[in-house]
């Protein structure tokens, strides 16, 4: 089966799963990347009557609203009941590594904000030890070389993303070869260097739900 059609499987699987706490009155969370926009698609296609969203990015919003799914502003709807997002891997805690689409930053609060939260991946994101993919970081443009040289010190090898710049107006860093044996210590010690934003560390509000779209089957962890 296909990447892509192994994301459209795992969307449909979590709409199926979360589709009792969506209605006319209930504010949900949509992440960012293409397997949320798998499940926007399978929302939008079921017709089912929807409060509106909470988007992780503008990307998402403009999916959203070409559908003609309301935006909600966190700061009005208070705690979300679900959280639907991806990842771009995934360990067996259920902490992930996120922000390869450079929307981390406001992922990180709608996870946070949100009671559960379900992430939705095909499963080559499925990994024994997070850090194959490069650790994005989000950090202030002033304090770029800063960050880097202490990511440094923490062991990595930062790399700036060039040409992006995100949708708070901020810098990409993605960091290689991080060893990430403690992923909770790590996003702290990322998250107090003074000009980092957040690190796509999802591992002290990690995923409560993971939903795996194998060759066969959809495989949930919890
Ligand atoms: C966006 O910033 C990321 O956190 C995405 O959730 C992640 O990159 C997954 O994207 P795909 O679903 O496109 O693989």
């Amino acid at each position: 089966m296909s990447q892509d059609a192994k994301k459209r499987r795992v969307a449909e699987a979590a709409f199926e799963k979360v589709r009792h706490l969506i209605d006319s009155e209930t504010p949900i969370g949509i992440g960012t990347g293409s397997t949320a926009n798998c499940f926007i698609d399978v929302l939008a296609e079921s017709k089912i009557q929807v409060l509106g969203a909470v988007a992780s990015s503008e990307a998402t919003a403009e999916r959203l609203e070409h559908y003609g799914i309301a935006l909600l502003d966190l700061n009005a709807t208070g705690t979300l009941p679900v959280y639907v997002d991806g990842a771009d891997e995934a360990d067996t805690n259920l902490n992930l590594i996120k922000g390869g689409g450079a929307a981390l930053t406001r992922e990180k609060i709608i996870a946070e904000a949100s009671a559960q939260f379900v992430c939705i991946a095909d499963d080559s994101k499925y990994v024994d030890l997070l850090g194959r993919f490069p650790l994005p970081v989000e950090v202030i443009p002033l304090a770029r070389s800063l960050v880097g040289r202490a990511l440094v010190e923490l062991g990595g090898d930062p790399e700036y993303r060039q040409g992006i710049v995100t949708d708070n107006g901020n810098l990409i860093l993605d960091v290689h070869g991080m060893c990430i044996n403690d992923p909770k210590s790590l996003e702290l010690a990322i998250n107090q260097i003074p000009g980092v934003v957040t690190c796509g560390l999802f591992a002290k509000r990690p995923a409560d739900v993971l939903l795996l779209a194998s060759d066969k089957d959809i495989l949930e962890f919890s």
